[in-house]
């Protein structure tokens, strides 16, 4: 079965394919992603190859052909407390920013959650440091197999190796091996499923405070991360903030947002 070949004219239409439906785009030179994670999808289904597979995605498949397309090829990779400058200046700065002078309400929406670990630390953050703060927060993904896990909030020792000892005492529990979250903070955190180059769902989400889409567009084309931001951008409140990975850039994408440097980490503010 590992001999079936990816022909480069299929792949550049599965490629085209997974563009269009999920803004993701990859390039020739990783072609090998579709070989190492759609083999099991073939196999499963008894396709001859990657041809089959292909016309099936394309014209007969169902939601949840394309639910288990999605949970392939994304990159889930995520872990607690990542990058955390950015999360100290969100608690520090913008947070204050937020409520300061009216309700102790704020909306936050993790956009592109994976696992969960990313919402459950703001959780945690807030509740630590702000209880005197209601939070809304919302937590989606494309990926159902991660919102699955997300919800689970049961997590091995990798995933919480950044965690601060006083945080895991406090707000986790020893399950056997692994390390779940106590219940007001799972308690916290709302998942669904939203698909950001979809327009009409992110479409529903509006009067946001904050927005964290980290390390999510460097996996998009060009046109699809214009898409995105821009859609990101109606859903904040004006003012709004938005924190994308530290790696990433909005250079070249928009103009819409201003940026501002708090403590080294780039926060853009919707104008
Ligand atoms: C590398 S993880 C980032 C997780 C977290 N934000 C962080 O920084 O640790 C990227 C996530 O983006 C999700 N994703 C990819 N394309 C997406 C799309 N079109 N809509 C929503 N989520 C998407 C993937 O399923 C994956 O869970």
């Amino acid at each position: 079965m590992r001999d079936i070949v990816l022909q480069d004219s299929t792949f550049k239409q599965l490629s085209d394919f997974v563009y269009e439906k999920t803004g993701i785009f990859v390039p020739p030179s990783k072609k090998y992603l579709f070989e190492n994670r759609l083999i099991n999808l073939i196999k499963e289904k008894n396709f001859k190859g990657f041809d089959e597979y292909l016309y099936y995605i394309k014209y007969n498949s169902n939601g949840r052909d394309l639910s288990r397309l999605f949970d392939a090829i994304t990159t889930n990779e995520t872990y607690f407390f990542r990058e955390p400058q950015q999360m100290d200046v969100f608690i520090d700065e913008i947070v204050p920013r937020v409520v300061q002078g009216r309700t102790k309400d704020i909306r936050i929406w993790s956009a592109a959650c994976s696992t969960g670990e990313e919402p459950y630390t703001l959780a945690m953050m807030l509740m630590e440091k702000r209880g005197d703060v209601r939070a809304d927060i919302l937590a989606s993904d494309i990926s159902d197999k991660a919102l699955e896990s997300a919800r689970r909030a049961t997590y091995n020792s990798y995933s919480i190796r950044n965690v601060p000892e006083l945080y895991l005492k406090k707000y986790f529990r020893i399950n056997g091996q692994d390390y779940e979250l106590i219940r007001p903070v799972k308690a916290m955190v709302r998942f669904k499923n939203i698909n950001l180059i979809d327009e009409k769902e992110v479409g529903k989400i509006n009067s946001m405070d904050v927005i964290f889409c980290r390390n999510v567009l460097i996996y998009f084309g060009d046109k699809a991360k214009q898409q995105t931001v821009s859609l990101l951008y109606d859903c904040l409140k004006p003012g709004g903030f938005l924190f994308i990975g530290s790696s990433e850039s909005l250079h070249n994408i928009t103009r819409a947002f201003r940026p501002m440097t708090i403590n080294r980490v780039i926060v853009y503010q919707k104008v």
